[in-house]
């Protein structure tokens, strides 16, 4: 067989537009895997393409919004996989450059895979002593990436309320972002959450987003204009 390419999503965001990275991908005779949240995992891709006898693959990792992790990610992740396959993996190689939202301009692809470093199996483990303890975080706000909340902007909102939090140098340490699957109140996508407050908000644009990291996270009011009423079941009495 020939050598394999195989574009990988690095983001919730990627998972999100995952119809666009196989319209891309098959323009290229590629395959697609997730770094995180989508299917099929970088893992299983790469022991699918091990198992048909592939003696080289090609990673590209493509980031179609503004967060997404380094490349070094999807080199540690490849690591990882290469040593746990043992001799006989295949070679891996890892272009240095990542395949952005201009994917589809003509040589876009061909740009990013001029530079590629193979993986040699020294790459950092997935394990470190920094990710021992669950954060100490006050807050965990929960940014809906279902398909209703994605198709109505939650990539935006997202980026936004990152930003936001930066912008107040609030860590992982203070509020923990975490992108989910749906929470159920679609009509009012995007949706976002904050915990433990039990507050949810609906029409979270980028400036609603901005407003609850000033308003909710650092004032600690939440902003009424964009809150869900939040109906809780009644305790069992007995
Ligand atoms: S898709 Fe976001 S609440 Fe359902």
């Amino acid at each position: 067989m020939s050598d394999p390419l195989v574009l990988v999503g690095m983001s919730a965001r990627e998972a999100a537009e995952r119809d666009r990275l196989h319209r891309l991908a098959a323009g290229y005779g590629a395959s697609v895997a997730f770094l995180q949240v989508g299917d099929p995992s970088l893992s299983r891709e790469l022991t699918r393409l091990a198992d048909l006898g592939a003696p080289r693959i090609e990673l590209v990792g493509v980031s179609l919004g503004r967060l997404a992790p380094a490349t070094s990610w999807l080199r540690r992740i490849a690591g990882h996989w290469w040593r746990e396959r043992g001799s006989g993996a295949p070679e891996v190689a890892v272009a240095t450059a990542m395949l952005r939202n201009d994917a589809e301009a003509p040589g876009a692809l061909d740009l990013v895979r001029e530079v590629t470093r193979p993986i040699h199996g020294g790459e950092a483990p997935l394990t470190s002593a920094a990710w021992e303890q669950v954060p100490a975080h006050r807050h965990q706000v929960l940014v809906c990436r279902g398909p209703r909340c994605t198709a109505r902007g939650a990539d935006a909102s997202a980026e936004a309320l990152g930003h936001a939090l930066r912008a107040h140098a609030l860590g992982d340490d203070d509020v923990l972002v975490t992108q989910t699957a749906c929470q159920f109140p679609c009509n009012h996508a995007p949706v976002m959450s904050v915990q433990p407050d039990d507050v949810w908000y609906g029409a979270v644009d980028a400036d609603a987003a901005r407003r609850i990291a000033h308003e909710h996270l650092v004032d600690g009011v939440p902003v009424a204009d964009h809150r869900l009423p939040r109906n809780r079941s009644q305790e069992d009495p007995s």
